[in-house]
């Protein structure tokens, strides 16, 4: 396929890579997408789930719906779309992936410079102290979580929607973007800002935007290479085209 030599190439010539992915790169793992027609958003409504509103009206529903997501998301493993995400590092290149997922599974394919703008479901954050902590437990042992150390609430350390984006790792996406030779985005709807707005970045500086999405998106008209292809396939292909073993 024509695409598949010219993006290899471009891959290959480009010495800062950033890597923008949404929920379609963890679907082919297992992980259910937003707004696809399994989609999360078309079973539960996100302002009852995935607001500090809900939040603070029932703790308890939140923290029901997300350990219910933590048991879920726990035994799936990377795809091969994670897989060439992490091999591209082997390149030369300087790699960062700016990740909308909070599922883990970028980290457990190897990537190893990861900036997560929506946050990660496998963190905690106390909300009185503030402090973000690791929690993989499956399930939950009490739900909602407390504080082992004031007793407060615990939340997920997630963006909810309304709530601003952890400004440090913002900063970082924001100027990895703006910097890059080439920005691979993956499986992403591209409509929730401000990160869907990172490859207007890369392309305002003069860089290369590759989409991959089995479907068109409001990104598709404005990038140099809209590939029509899953991630996983996408990412089988380009590494067989740039001799990656994933
Ligand atoms: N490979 C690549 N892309 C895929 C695949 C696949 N196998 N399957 C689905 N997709 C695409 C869909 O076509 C869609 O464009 O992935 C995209 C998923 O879009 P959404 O479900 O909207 O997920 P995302 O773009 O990550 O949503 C952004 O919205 O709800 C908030 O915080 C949440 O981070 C999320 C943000």
């Amino acid at each position: 396929m024509r695409e598949i030599k010219e993006i290899a190439k471009a891959i290959r010539e480009a010495e800062r890579i950033v890597v923008f992915t949404g929920a379609g790169i963890s679907a082919e793992s297992g992980v259910p997408t937003f707004r696809g027609k399994e989609g999360l958003w078309k079973r539960y409504r996100p302002e009852e789930l995935a607001t500090p509103q809900a939040f603070a009206r029932d703790p308890k529903l939140v923290w029901e719906w997300y350990n219910w997501r933590r048991e879920l998301i726990a035994p799936l493993q990377p795809n091969p779309g994670h897989r060439f995400v992490a091999a591209l590092e082997t390149l030369g290149a300087q790699v960062t992936v700016v990740t909308q997922n909070i599922d883990g599974l970028h980290k457990k394919a190897g990537s190893t410079v990861i900036e997560e703008v929506h946050g990660n479901i496998w963190q905690v954050r106390c909300t009185k102290e503030g402090t973000i902590t690791e929690n993989t437990q499956v399930p939950l042992p009490e739900i909602p979580p407390h504080c082992p150390e004031c007793g407060a609430l615990l939340r997920p350390n997630v963006v909810w929607f309304g709530e601003a984006l952890p400004q440090d790792v913002w900063m970082r996406a924001l100027d990895a973007a703006s910097k890059a030779d080439l920005m691979l985005v993956i499986g992403t709807s591209a409509v929730v800002y401000p990160a869907a707005g990172l490859p207007e970045n890369t392309l305002a500086a003069g860089g290369r935007v590759v989409e991959i999405n089995p479907d068109p998106t409001p990104l598709s008209g404005t990038v140099t290479w809209s590939l029509r292809m899953k991630a996983g396939e996408a990412g089988r292909a380009l590494a067989e085209e740039l001799g990656l073993n994933i």
